[in-house]
């Protein structure tokens, strides 16, 4: 079964001149992919090439131009509060900037307790729980739980926002540049768990590290000023030149 189908996706920002004429900047250009259930699929391209633009129009933040989007064989429907909870318990999202998503006033466990609470309804003992097994699965020692979230390193807030999207078991996760901030050790720790997690969670893994893809994903595509230009298994080698240029670029 599909996790997920895109097809003839397009997307255009409405941009403004200096004199205020408005005009528009065509960002993502006929997109169509699809996910099976179980993999994960690797999303690469330079910067500015639409990856968060993509991701934020999967999760339903960026209405798009165009495009026709399925989740499990049923189109995504976001129109209500109650369609959009339902939507977000299957389907979460750990942004490309952890402190931007982070409320700055709430403790790590209340950052972790805040989906198993509203989305969920867990409360209790069940919820203590809960937000314990995600501490342990992505080594979050407990005396950070209740300390302020946006104290912790960027690794650390990393690994919570990684822990939060998990704790509520969604059936798809869009990691947006999630892994950047972590030492190699790290790294290599969290790509064995997410592979673990491959058996309950599609993935949409977006990098510029074309060895964590190379790693984790499935399938791999690559975008070029918001075109696929490139489709490749792990195994193989990018041919396309802005492939080429990016496999050489590792230092
Ligand atoms: N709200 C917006 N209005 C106009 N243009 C935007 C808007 N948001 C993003 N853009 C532009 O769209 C392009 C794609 O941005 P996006 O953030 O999707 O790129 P990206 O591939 O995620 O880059 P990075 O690897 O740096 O995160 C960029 O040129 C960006 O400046
Ligand atoms: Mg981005």
């Amino acid at each position: 079964m599909l996790a997920l189908k895109v097809s003839e996706l397009n997307h255009n920002y409405e941009v403004f001149s200096f004199f205020g004429n408005k005009g528009y900047f065509s960002v993502l250009k006929d997109i169509s992919f699809s996910l099976e259930q179980g993999r994960a699929l690797g999303l690469m391209g330079l910067s500015g090439s639409g990856k968060s633009t993509l991701a934020n129009i999967l999760m339903g933040f960026i209405q798009p131009t165009h495009a026709y989007i399925e989740f499990f064989g049923q189109r995504a429907r976001m129109g209500t509060l109650t369609e959009r909870r339902a939507f977000y318990k299957q389907a979460q999202m750990v942004f490309q900037d952890p402190v931007s998503c982070v409320n700055p006033s709430l403790s790590v466990y209340e950052v972790l307790a805040e989906p198993l609470v509203h989305l969920l309804h867990i409360k209790g003992a069940e919820l203590t729980e809960r937000i314990q097994q995600a501490c342990e699965m992505f080594q979050i020692a407990k005396k950070y739980l209740h300390k302020r979230a946006i104290l912790l390193s960027g690794g650390e807030l990393g690994r919570v926002c990684l822990a939060r999207a998990c704790a509520i078991a969604p059936k798809f996760l869009i990691l947006d540049e999630s892994l950047s901030s972590f030492d190699l050790v790290l790294q290599h720790q969290i790509i064995t768990l997410l592979k673990e997690l491959k058996k309950e969670i599609s993935f949409l893994f977006i990098t510029h590290d074309l060895r964590l893809a190379k790693a984790f994903c499935d399938n791999i595509i690559l975008l070029d000023k918001g075109k696929i230009v490139e489709r490749i298994l792990p195994t193989q080698s990018f041919t396309s030149p802005l492939g080429k240029e990016l496999a050489q670029a590792v230092l």
